[in-house]
C-alpha cells in the first residue's frame, strides 16, 4: 500500500499540532496483512503512538511483518483474544483482519475496554454490525470505521455543497463506480474470509460518499442484484483464483431512504464498459455531477459540476478539483491521526458507527434481496 497513491488528492492547509511531547498511546494491531502495512506507515509518522502488541493467526507472519518495518519488541500473539487478555494497557486496537473476523475482533476488544478503529466494510452482515454497536455502547469506548475517503477535500466538498442548500431537497442519487478490470485476490474473493465481494470492498465507499453528504437517512427497502461473471471465469481471472471465487464482482440496487430519497447504485470489480457512470445528486434546486473513478482513495474523476437555473438561465458551475499536495502524509495518516486525537481528547469518532451501521444495512439488504430475487425491507433494531 503506497501512501503516495493515497496522498494524490490530499490538500492540507492546516498546520500540524506537535505531538512529540504528548503522552504516548499504546496501540495493538489485529491481523498483519496488507492493510496493516498502511497503518504502520501512518503510525510511524505519529510520535505519540507506539505499537506494543499484535495478533496474527498465521504462524510466523507477524514476525516477518515487523521485521520488514524494522520494529523490535512488539509483543506477538497467535490469537487476538490472547493479546487482549494479556495486554491490559492498550489504548486502542486497529482491526485489520479480513471481513469475516471484523465483528468478533471488534466486539472482543470493546468488551476488554479498548478503543477500536475497525477496517471497512464494518462487518459482513447487519446482524454483526448491530452486535458491534451494542458492544461499543456497553463499553463506553470509541469505535471508528476505516473510511479514509472521508478525509479527502473533494469528498468533503460534496457534503459541503449538499449541506449548503444549493441543491434544494435531494430526491434521487445515482452512485457507484468500479473498474473495467480490477478483481483483487488473496482473502478478498472467498466467502469464508471476505463474506462479500465488490459490494463490501468498494461499494461501501460510494454509498458513504453520498449518504454522508445527505446526513445518512435511514434505508427503508432495497431491491438488489449481484453477479460474479468475471471473478469466477478463468478467461478474466487466473484459473486458481477463478476456482475459489465465490463472492460478487458486480452489484446493483434500487434503495429507498427515509425522506423520499432514492439511490440507484452499481459497483463493479470488473465489467466490459469503462465506467458504470458518474455519481449524480438530483435536487429540487440544482444537481451535482461527480465524475467518479476510484472509490477507495476518495478521488473524483475530474471537476465536479453544479447545475442550476439562475435568473431563468440554465447554468453550470465547475467546482475546482483539489489536487494540491501540501501535506504528503496522506489520507491514511489523517484517518489514524483523527482516531488517535479522538482517543486522546474524547469527543466523537471521526467515522461514527451509527452512520456506518446504515451503510452496512444497505449492503446486507442488497445481499438478501439478490438471494431472494425480490425487494426486501430493512429492519433496524430499536435499541441502537
Ligand atoms: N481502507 C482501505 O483502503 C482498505 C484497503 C485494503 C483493505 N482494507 C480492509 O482491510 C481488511 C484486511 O485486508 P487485507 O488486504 O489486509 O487482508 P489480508 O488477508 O492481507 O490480511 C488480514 C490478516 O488478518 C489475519 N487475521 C484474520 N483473522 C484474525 C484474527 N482473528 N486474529 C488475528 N489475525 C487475524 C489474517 O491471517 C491476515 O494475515 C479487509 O477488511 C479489507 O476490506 C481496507
Amino acid at each position: 500500500m503506497s501512501d503516495q497513491v493515497l496522498s494524490k488528492f490530499t490538500p492540507d492547509t492546516q498546520e500540524e499540532t506537535d505531538y512529540s511531547k504528548a503522552k504516548v498511546l499504546k496501540f495493538g494491531i489485529i491481523g498483519t496483512g496488507w492493510i496493516a502495512e498502511a497503518y504502520i506507515e501512518s503510525i510511524q509518522k505519529c510520535p505519540d503512538i507506539e505499537i506494543t502488541a499484535a495478533a496474527e493467526v498465521i504462524p510466523g507472519k507477524a514476525e516477518r511483518f515487523f521485521e520488514k518495518f524494522g520494529m523490535e519488541g512488539v509483543h506477538l500473539y497467535g490469537d487476538h483474544r490472547a493479546m487482549l487478555e494479556t495486554e491490559k494497557d492498550l489504548d486502542a486496537v486497529c482491526v485489520c483482519t479480513y471481513n469475516t473476523q471484523h465483528a468478533v475482533c471488534a466486539i472482543d476488544a470493546l468488551n476488554a475496554g479498548i478503543n477500536v478503529i475497525l477496517e471497512k466494510p464494518m462487518t459482513v452482515t447487519l446482524d454483526e454490525a448491530v452486535q458491534v454497536v451494542r458492544a461499543e455502547k456497553a463499553s463506553g469506548k470509541l469505535l471508528s470505521i476505516g473510511f479514509q475517503p472521508r478525509m479527502d477535500a473533494n469528498m468533503q466538498m460534496i457534503r459541503r455543497i449538499v449541506q449548503s442548500g444549493e441543491l434544494g431537497k435531494v430526491y434521487y442519487i445515482q452512485t457507484g463506480g468500479g473498474r473495467r478490470r480490477g478483481i483483487p485476490n488473496s482473502t478478498f474473493i472467498e466467502k469464508k474470509t471476505a463474506g462479500i465481494g465488490a459490494l463490501g470492498d468498494i461499494g461501501c465507499y460510494s454509498l458513504d460518499m453520498v449518504l454522508n453528504a445527505i446526513d445518512y437517512p435511514k434505508p427503508l427497502t432495497v431491491s438488489g442484484y449481484t453477479s460474479s461473471y468475471f471473478g469466477a471465469n478463468p478467461n478474466y481471472n487466473t484459473p486458481k483464483d477463478a476456482a475459489r471465487f465465490d463472492v460478487d464482482d458486480f452489484a446493483a440496487a434500487f434503495i429507498r431512504l427515509e425522506g423520499g430519497i432514492i439511490i440507484d447504485f452499481r459497483i463493479a470489480w470488473a465489467m466490459h464498459v469503462d465506467t458504470p457512470g458518474d455519481t449524480i445528486i438530483f435536487g429540487t434546486e440544482g444537481a451535482l455531477r461527480i465524475p467518479s473513478t476510484e472509490c477507495w482513495n476518495g478521488t473524483v474523476g475530474g471537476p465536479m459540476k453544479l447545475y442550476k437555473d439562475v435568473a431563468g438561465k440554465r447554468v453550470e458551475t465547475e467546482i475546482p478539483i483539489e489536487t494540491e499536495i501540501k501535506n504528503a502524509r496522506g489520507l491514511f495518516y489523517k484517518k489514524v491521526r483523527s482516531f488517535a486525537n479522538a482517543v486522546r481528547n474524547g469527543g466523537g469518532a471521526p467515522v461514527p458507527s451509527d452512520q456506518i451501521l446504515l451503510n452496512q444495512a444497505i449492503l446486507d439488504g442488497i445481499t438478501r434481496s439478490a438471494k431472494a430475487g425480490r425487494e426486501v425491507e430493512i429492519e433496524l433494531p430499536k435499541d441502537i
